[in-house]
């Protein structure tokens, strides 16, 4: 196995400052400086950004598993919700010879040739959160991260019962979805989910537009959906910056958000759970379900490395358990693909 040796025992690099990957803030900078030392493995890892809590979370978990008292040297670089940032960063890993690369990739398409250059530079590459759409499954080693549309179908499973328990019918359903990255698998998933949902029980699934999983996107897209809409009563956010943007445009406007749709309110549902203001929201039904989207995948992406380490091959896709949580007492369980999950508090 190949090691990224340096002839001084630890050598600052202030890769944040002198690579082109766009402007960072000084907390993120601080991030990517790295020392190597000799004798650890060297892992790169190109996180795709910093766009939501989901993210941060998930970039202080591979932090804090890929330390050098865990034995690793890791070069961190964020690549600021840009792909051409993301494939600088993995050519500049090939150049440095690194171990591992491990790439959370912001969106699917168009990994093909920067994989292909680690593939002949013999790294392999872990792919972690979402996916990339490959010529060849073989460019990458595996991945970890979650099920995004089982995530969408929970989400719509439960909009099912609760509408069913309340006596709503389908058409009365008026839903826009405020998508995630387009492209990405956290958004093809979900969006996926409640458009196939929507066909088979009728819902008026009224508008589609991304939001980017940020708060403030989140925010503006809302604001104007309500000029283009005046019936609305489901906002499907696909993270909960997005939720938490919306409930902020929503109520700026004076409307009252909550699950009672009969009553005049309009219900917010998303995606991951992470933060705990968003987890509150739940608590009080302003968001009225949560489908968990677990970002803790730091030790889970080492668990790989220390397979490929051992010299075996690890499982190629790996997926990762998830809840559901809702404060409503209306629907305790609901049941996906013939597997029952259990509705839990926030
Ligand atoms: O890919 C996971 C998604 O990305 C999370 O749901 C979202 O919050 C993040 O930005």
């Amino acid at each position: 196995m190949k090691r990224f040796f340096q002839s001084s025992v630890a050598i600052l690099l202030m890769l944040a400052i002198i690579t082109s990957c766009g402007s960072s803030t000084s907390k993120e900078a601080k991030k990517e400086q790295v020392s190597i030392d000799t004798g650890l493995i060297t892992v790169g890892f190109s996180q795709l950004g910093a766009e939501s809590d989901w993210r941060n979370t998930n970039t202080e978990s591979m932090l804090s598993a890929f330390t050098k008292e865990n034995g690793y040297n890791l070069i961190y670089k964020n690549g600021q919700q840009k792909q051409a940032n993301q494939i600088t960063s993995i050519r500049m890993f090939i150049q440095q010879d690194v171990d591992y690369i491990v790439l959370a990739p912001a969106m699917e398409d168009g990994w093909d040739s920067v994989l292909q250059e680690a593939k002949e530079a013999e790294i392999p590459v872990i792919l972690v959160d979402r996916r990339v759409n490959a010529s060849d499954k073989n460019l990458y080693s595996c991945w970890v991260g979650s099920d995004f549309e089982l995530e969408g179908k929970k989400m719509c499973a439960w909009i099912k019962a609760f509408a069913d328990r309340r006596g709503i019918t389908g058409d009365e359903l008026h839903i826009v979805n405020i998508q995630g990255t387009i492209g990405s698998t956290a958004q093809i998933g979900r969006t996926r989910a409640l458009a196939n949902a929507s066909r088979e029980y009728g819902w008026d699934l009224m508008a589609e537009v991304t939001g980017d999983f940020t708060e403030s996107k989140g925010k503006e897209v809302m604001a104007a959906l309500l000029k283009g809409y005046d019936n609305i009563n489901i906002v499907y956010c696909e993270n909960d910056n997005e939720a938490m943007g919306a409930i902020d445009a929503l109520e700026s406007a004076g409307k009252r958000v909550g699950p009672n749709i009969k009553n005049g309110e309009i219900m917010v549902v998303s995606f991951d759970g992470v933060n705990e203001d968003s987890l509150e929201y739940c608590r009080q039904g302003k968001i009225s379900c949560i489908a968990e989207c677990n970002p803790l995948h730091g030790p889970r992406v080492e668990a790989l490395v220390e397979t490929l380490e051992k010299g075996e091959t690890p499982e190629k896709f790996n997926y990762v358990d998830e809840k559901l949580f809702s404060s409503l007492n209306a629907v305790s369980s609901i049941t996906v693909d013939e597997k029952e999950y259990v509705v839990e508090e926030p």
